[in-house]
């Protein structure tokens, strides 16, 4: 069974292989994206060193000379069916874009750093002088794209980076930006016209973000390639800076996990120490929820916490933020009625609390089980010893890929009457972090 799964996930991901780089996903997602470059890595190392390297080359070839590491790295299908393409984000406006490969114009979680640590340890099993050199090579690439975060996206240097759009954190359309772009009213604004092509695909259609979420995410878009892609007018414009916990949890593993590259390699790493600490202590300082036992987002135009409870909010164990204590709090939180992780009827781990009245078990980011959350929540519970919630993650999550599919997302229901199920077929990070969680020793 472990085999037959192992070699069913493999031949997803060389399926998706285009010759340069992996798709997410074949009809939906045709270009190279920036996260999922990252955990695609991870699953080929266990199996074939050179395209976990060539993936990570890729979407490097994409980095900005200011070290921005883009979302989307577009392939040369010329034909890809996909909105917003290369044309629609102006980046021959922006000084620090490259031309060639065409990128579109914000970042993603920074997940790179214990992508390439992780891929590291994998490859020096087989081969230490590869493993070594190719560490050697992505080292300054990687820190670089932490250079930028936090020269250009943490205003007032509390060490918490902003996002300057849903697409960037990863989570399109999480319950935690409602609040914000509920303040941009289409109506009233000059929307540039555009046609989705997501829905176009038909196993996916029913549960992508509305159409009132992408005239928002358009228009965001309209207020970056206005002002030339340049940061700081950016900042003074853009209606959602939001800081997100899932985001600057994914900075402090992958600045962990630089530090321990630098070190392996001589590189000095103090700088790297520096932030790594004052985005800790602001994670707890600012968006510890005490009450609850969670992490919120960070509203910073409105100058606000965000205090809606989703899975986001328990990343940053993966950095070791929370102390023992906060994280037995988290546990709690995890176990209860938000996230039924104590419960036999609910798969690990929902994307969104349970409790919420709004929650939705299908629509993409609102309430589904999402693969590469219940990766990052499995190796966060581990680094406190939570080996029981870690093991039914795990669990969870092997039998949804093992019964369903590597499919998108799940509804996290036990419900043997509803098809779990959910968004495009053959997803390439499902398929290589099933690889990861399976080949583990
Ligand atoms: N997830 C986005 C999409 O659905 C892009 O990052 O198109």
């Amino acid at each position: 069974m472990k085999d037959q799964l192992l070699e069913a996930a493999k031949a997803v991901l060389l399926q998706n292989w285009t010759g340069h780089f992996t798709k997410p996903a074949p009809n939906l997602y045709p270009h190279q994206w920036n996260w999922d470059a990252g955990f695609i890595a991870i699953g080929y190392a266990h199996f074939d060193l050179d395209k976990a390297e060539q993936e990570l080359r890729s979407l490097f070839k994409g980095q900005w000379s200011n070290g921005m590491l883009p979302q989307i790295v577009f392939g040369t299908e010329t034909n890809a069916r996909y909105f917003p393409g290369p044309d629609f984000w102006w980046t021959h406006l922006a000084k620090a874009a490259t031309q060639e490969p065409q990128t579109s114009g914000i970042s993603m979680p920074p997940v790179h750093g214990f992508a390439l640590w992780r891929i590291y340890q994998i490859a020096k099993k087989q081969d230490p002088k590869r493993a070594r050199a190719f560490l050697e090579e992505m080292f300054p690439k990687v820190l670089k794209s932490h250079q930028y975060f936090y020269e250009f996206r943490d205003p007032q240097q509390e060490g918490l980076v902003y996002i300057r759009h849903p697409w960037e954190g990863g989570t399109d359309n999480s319950p935690i930006w409602d609040s914000v772009l509920e303040k941009i009213d289409p109506t009233q604004l000059d929307i540039p016209p555009y046609e989705r092509k997501d829905l176009q695909n038909p196993e996916a259609a029913a549960h992508r973000p509305s159409d009132l979420d992408y005239d928002r995410y358009v228009h965001l878009v309209d207020v970056f390639r206005k002002n030339k892609y340049d940061e700081q007018a950016i900042y003074e414009e853009c209606p959602f800076l939001i800081q997100d916990p899932l985001f600057n949890g994914a900075l402090v593993w992958s600045n962990e996990c630089l530090i321990k590259a630098g070190q392996e390699l001589g590189e000095p790493v103090n700088e790297l120490i520096h932030w790594n600490e004052l985005t800790i202590f602001s994670l707890n300082e600012k968006l510890w929820d005490e009450e609850r036992g969670i992490y919120n987002a960070y509203d910073l135009k409105n100058d606000q916490l965000i205090p809606v409870h989703t899975n986001s909010g328990l990343m940053p164990m993966i950095g070791e933020v929370p102390t023992q204590e906060q994280a037995e709090q988290m546990l709690l939180m995890l176990e209860g009625a938000d996230f039924c992780g104590s419960s036999e009827n609910i798969y690990s781990c929902p994307t969104y609390s349970l409790q919420a009245e709004d929650v939705n078990y299908k629509r993409y980011w609102r309430g589904p089980v999402w693969i590469n959350m219940n990766w990052l929540l499995y190796h966060g519970l581990l680094r406190y010893d939570m080996e029981d919630m870690a093991a039914k993650v795990k669990r969870d999550s092997l039998e949804l890929i093992g019964q369903y599919g590597f499919y998108e997302y799940f509804d996290p229901r036990k419900d043997k009457s509803e098809n779990l199920a959910c968004g495009t077929n053959q997803f390439s990070w499902t398929a290589a972090l099933c690889i990861d969680f399976l080949m583990e020793t």
